[in-house]
């Protein structure tokens, strides 16, 4: 039996997909040990390895096959778009793609200005503000940190994740509009979904259930 491969994001979601796992019996313990520089870790009894990688290879692993499974968040779906089957909502890693600023640029988002929006998502942003508001605006690349953009003047307002909402509270800054709502998702290779059929459909009937809204009550 070939290995089921699985990119998992590290961090957060890697530790709650495991945390998943292990409720329907399959375990990882050599991945446990946080000082570990091992980069993939196999469970032999299932036929099944485990690599950690940074969100935005996620998609870029599935699609090429190098990996079978991956879980990734709903932002990195979207701004990566590769060829990639979405099959399953987990439920956790749950927050908002948001357009955030200071009050005072709320105007800017109702009378079409050209206004530049820093973000770390270039192509969510695009989408949202050419496709779904039909407003020109300027997109600066950032690569974290985005909430200093319009502190500093760099723009006037970010497009963003917001969790707790604390980041922007605690640099007088607000949601001025919802994007989307975000969670982690599980994906799966086009061909391997039609190679590996049967285990990969049993693997999501077995995890659904855990992260159905009822079940998360
Ligand atoms: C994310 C995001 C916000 C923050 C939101 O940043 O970009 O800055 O978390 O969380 P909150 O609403 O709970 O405050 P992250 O910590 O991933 O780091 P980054 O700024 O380097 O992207």
């Amino acid at each position: 039996m070939r290995y089921l491969t699985f990119a998992l994001t590290k961090g957060r979601l890697a530790e709650q997909t495991m945390g998943l796992l292990e409720q329907l019996g399959i375990s990882c313990e050599e991945m446990k040990d946080k000082r570990t520089r091992k980069l993939i870790f196999t469970n032999e009894e299932y036929g099944m390895r485990f690599f950690l990688a940074k969100g935005p290879d996620v998609p870029t692993y599935v699609e090429y096959g190098a990996a079978d499974i991956g879980i990734v968040g709903k932002d990195t779906i979207m701004e990566e778009n590769r060829k990639i089957y979405e099959v399953l909502d987990l439920g956790f890693g749950k927050c908002r793609m948001c357009v955030c600023g200071p009050e005072s640029a709320r105007g800017y988002l109702q009378n079409n200005q050209l206004i530049r929006v820093a973000t770390k998502y270039p192509n969510i942003a695009k989408d949202y503000f050419y496709n779904q508001k039909n407003q020109n605006v300027e997109l600066i690349k950032l690569n974290g940190s985005i909430e200093l953009a319009p502190i500093v003047g760099l723009s006037e307002v970010i497009v963003d994740i917001v969790e707790t909402g604390s980041t922007l509270r605690e640099n007088g800054l607000g949601v001025l509009e919802e994007v989307c709502p975000l969670s982690a998702r599980m994906v799966v290779n086009p061909v391997s979904m039609k190679m590996d059929n049967a285990r990969i459909t049993e693997l999501i009937h077995r995890i659904k259930p855990l992260v159905s809204p009822v079940a998360q009550k």
